[in-house]
């Protein structure tokens, strides 16, 4: 079952009990902070040829990553229609006829192509207000069959996101100290092998928002995510133990760090928690892509930023086996990395 399916078949005015989320109430107190405070990064002065902007706008990036852990990407250069198309077809996929879905339902982590719902449909204590297409873009592209629009417009998306990430990344290794292809190297980030996974969430229109949860309180597992929506607002980042509501600037990207750059860099550039509220309006499309090294390669913090005496702090573990750990748990917090540490 979705969400989108039950909110559509009959005429919900309140929310099932397995979907009451018990912390919401009293996790309710967003601070609600103009997008201006939200660090933004533009990109063109990190690729640019003036040293002076670009160094400017590398420690931009490092204050970003060691104070928020979440930044917004403007003038990235990736055309405003691609992105509209993205969101069309992604659309137009959870619009598909249940039959055309099923084919990728319950299917399992590294399957090429999974969709369903709430996270862990089977460990879930609580269920999410979230439908979900997951899709293993590289080192293998995949891509369903529909929408027909929908493989061409994907590949490129996922393409430009990739080249975002990797420029980044190379701002990233500078800002801590490093050789700018350091991350991208010992990553193998922008190489043929790196891994990247897209994920699409859908949360339906919700008759009692604040009594559900779209994706609980969590960091990512990934060095870098690169997210956009639909223009409808929901995802909260943690700052400073308040909840701050993201509005991101038209044509923008959303950014944050993700558990493998916490392990990388030893804990200097922490992941961020971050959840995705639901509202009673208007659905809500969220894409967002997640850029981690190859599957099988074990990440450990680098030795050059384990300085001043600073020992080890995360213990080496596969990508793989961490996306299993995170696969194999409810969503939250950073559970996960409690166990490397
Ligand atoms: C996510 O945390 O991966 C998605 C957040 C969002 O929907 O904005
Ligand atoms: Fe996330």
């Amino acid at each position: 079952y979705s969400v989108k399916e039950l909110v559509e078949s009959v005429g919900l005015t309140s929310v099932p009990s397995s979907y009451i989320f018990r912390d919401t109430k009293s996790d309710v107190h967003c601070m609600h902070v103009q997008s201006e405070t939200v660090p933004i990064i533009d990109f063109s002065l990190l690729t640019s040829h003036d040293p002076d902007r670009r160094s400017e706008t590398i420690t931009r990036l490092g204050n970003a990553c060691l104070e928020w852990g979440f930044f917004m990407v403007i003038n990235h250069g990736v055309p405003e229609m691609l992105r509209d198309e993205m969101v069309r077809e992604t659309e137009s996929f959870f619009d598909l006829r249940e039959e055309d879905k099923r084919q990728y339902a319950g299917k399992k982590l590294f399957d090429p192509i999974r969709c369903g719902t709430s996270f862990n449909s089977n460990v879930d204590k609580t269920l999410l207000w979230r439908d979900y297409l997951k899709i293993h873009v590289h080192p293998h592209f995949n891509a369903p069959d529909k929408p027909s629009g929908f493989s061409k417009v994907l590949r490129e998306y996922c393409q430009k996101t990739r080249d975002i990430a990797g420029e980044l990344l190379k701002g990233i290794s500078e800002s801590l100290g490093l050789e700018s292809g350091y991350i991208n190297e010992k990553m193998r980030v922008g190489s043929s092998e790196s891994h990247q996974l897209l994920v699409a969430n859908m949360y339906p229109p919700c008759p009692q928002p604040e009594l559900a949860m779209g994706l609980p309180p969590h960091s990512d597992h990934g060095l870098l995510t690169i997210l956009m929506q639909n223009g409808i607002d929901g995802l909260q980042v943690m700052h400073e133990g308040n909840w701050v509501s993201i509005n991101p600037l038209p044509n923008s990207f959303l950014v944050n760090t993700g558990d493998h750059m916490e392990i990388l860099t030893n804990g200097k550039y922490k992941s961020v928690v971050h959840r995705a509220v639901v509202n009673s309006k208007a659905p809500r499309v969220s894409i967002g892509t997640a850029h981690g090294p190859p599957l099988d390669t074990v990440v450990s913090p680098a030795p050059e930023l384990m300085t001043d005496g600073v020992g080890q702090a995360y213990l080496g573990i596969k990508y793989k086996n961490y996306l299993e750990l995170q696969q194999s748990k409810t969503l939250s917090g950073k559970s996960c990395l409690d166990h490397l540490r």
